[in-house]
């Protein structure tokens, strides 16, 4: 079941915390040096200025962006050491793979002394009661709503069916509807449990922006 190739088809609803703001946009950028080659990894529209090439797996998602990007998947990334950055929004958490091959996939694709710069949506430390996130779901965008709901499930892998299955009794939104039949599996790390980084940062401009820190990794 082709999920992104559905999410292109209605893009606009998918909004905060899901995009990144411009308040993260601003973090990515910072976090670039001058000229630096960069690579993207996925079609996320409010980055594709700051890279060089963007890579994505999904023929639709490269066409609905019109973007300059190369066909290929992160787990076996077409590239050599020939970028000073990495970046992405959320790629961590939709890769279908081990984070370790993920981080030895990026750093193949590096320079000496290269950087990879992540938007990362992060599981509180102490998890939240499912239960209690359910019945809470009062004055909260669907999204941020989605993803505590994810959070309280995750393991820290989710399968996104089940999210669909929990959800769906609950808020029956339409966008939910392009999950039902996915076999995806997004994973919710605590920022705890990610590999040792360098620098995070946290916008505050967003509903759940404190779950969707930009984190930077010297490689
Ligand atoms: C960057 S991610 C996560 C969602 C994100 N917030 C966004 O910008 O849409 C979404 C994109 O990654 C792509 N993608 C997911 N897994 C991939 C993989 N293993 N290799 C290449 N592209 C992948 C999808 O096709 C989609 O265009």
């Amino acid at each position: 079941m082709d999920q992104w190739g559905k999410i292109s088809e209605r893009f606009h609803e998918w909004t905060a915390p899901l995009r990144p703001s411009p308040e993260d946009v601003e973090m990515f950028r910072r976090s670039l040096n001058p000229n630096a080659r960069t690579l993207l990894l996925g079609v996320t529209p409010e980055l594709l200025s700051l890279a060089r090439v963007a890579v994505d797996n999904n023929p639709k998602m490269i066409e609905v962006h019109h973007s300059h990007a190369v066909l290929g998947d992160w787990a076996d990334l077409p590239f050599g050491p020939e970028f000073d950055a990495v970046i992405g929004d959320g790629s961590l958490n939709v890769f279908q793979g081990r984070v370790d091959h993920f981080f030895q996939q990026v750093k193949k694709t590096l320079k000496n002394r290269g950087r990879l710069t992540l938007r990362v949506f992060s599981s509180p430390e102490v998890k939240e009661d499912l239960n209690s996130v359910l019945e809470g779901r009062e004055g909260m965008g669907f999204h941020a709503f989605k993803w505590r709901v994810a959070q309280a499930l995750a393991t820290p892998y989710v399968r996104v069916q089940d999210l669909y299955r929990v959800i769906k009794p609950v808020w029956d939104h339409p966008t939910l509807e392009v999950y039902k039949d996915s076999d995806l599996i997004y994973y919710f790390p605590k920022v705890s449990e990610l590999p040792k980084w360098d620098h995070i940062q946290f916008a505050t401009s967003y509903e759940l922006a404190e779950r969707c820190p930009v984190i930077t990794w010297n490689l």
